[in-house]
């Protein structure tokens, strides 16, 4: 199963720079791409909802629990990408955490003020650990946007928290490219634009591949730990 899952992620990344490649575009983009990953990813507050709950079902699938017949609802979404240092180097072994809400913006976590119904399918978080590549994958639904106070709608957004010996700790937040409500949320607009660049990401419509199931959309976000010295 491991060795599948391997093959299929190699697979991905190989159909991405095949279609670079078709448009010409190849090698100016994988300079560009080489540079931006090797910088270190923006940390970004925790916020309030970091689970509390224990769940019996943690895996990097958060589409199905454990026990549970049906699927979570909304946009099955593919999150990948690889965990590097500030030289570029991939980073094998990283603990990659992940919370969110479920599709209707609500999360499980006694202090979410929201009155939105739960997703009993839903597997409010997860993890993943790096592979030798330093590649991480995780199957989720695209998070509803949620009030976050009078004025201020949060945009859909996946909390991230990854843990490698050696490196700082970093927390941070990942959004989706072309929501409405991120040009006005406050923690986003908080880094500076280029930093914002790193977090906002471009999700598309799956390549035809056994793994990626139709009708899903897959997003990289790699990610630049630094370096404890
Ligand atoms: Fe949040």
């Amino acid at each position: 199963m491991e060795t599948k899952t391997n093959l299929t992620r190699r697979q991905f990344f190989g159909t991405s720079l095949k279609t670079l490649a078709g448009v010409g575009l190849a090698s100016s983009f994988m300079g560009k791409a080489l540079s931006e990953t090797c910088e270190l990813t923006p940390p970004q507050t925790e916020g309030p909802f970091y689970p509390v709950r224990d769940q019996a079902d943690k895996d990097n699938d958060l589409t199905w629990v454990k026990g549970q017949r049906q699927r979570a609802k909304g946009q099955i979404i593919h999150v990948m990408g690889t965990v590097r240092d500030d030289s570029c180097e991939p980073l094998q072994g990283a603990l990659v955490e992940i919370w969110q809400a479920c599709e209707s913006g609500k999360y499980n976590h006694p202090g979410d003020p929201n009155t939105a119904p739960l997703d009993p399918n839903f597997q409010y978080w997860g993890r993943a650990v790096s592979d030798e590549k330093g590649q991480y994958h995780f199957i989720t639904i695209l998070p509803g946007n949620y009030p976050a106070a009078p004025g201020w709608i949060r945009p859909s957004h996946i909390h991230f928290k990854i843990q490698r010996r050696g490196f700082h700790e970093l927390t941070t937040q990942m959004y989706f490219q072309g929501n409405p409500y991120n040009a006005g949320d406050r923690i986003l607009m908080a880094l500076p634009p280029q930093e914002q660049e790193k977090v906002i990401i471009l999700f598309q419509k799956s390549p035809n591949v056994f793994e990626f199931e139709q009708g899903s959309q897959v997003g990289t976000f790699d990610i630049g730990l630094r370096l404890v010295r």
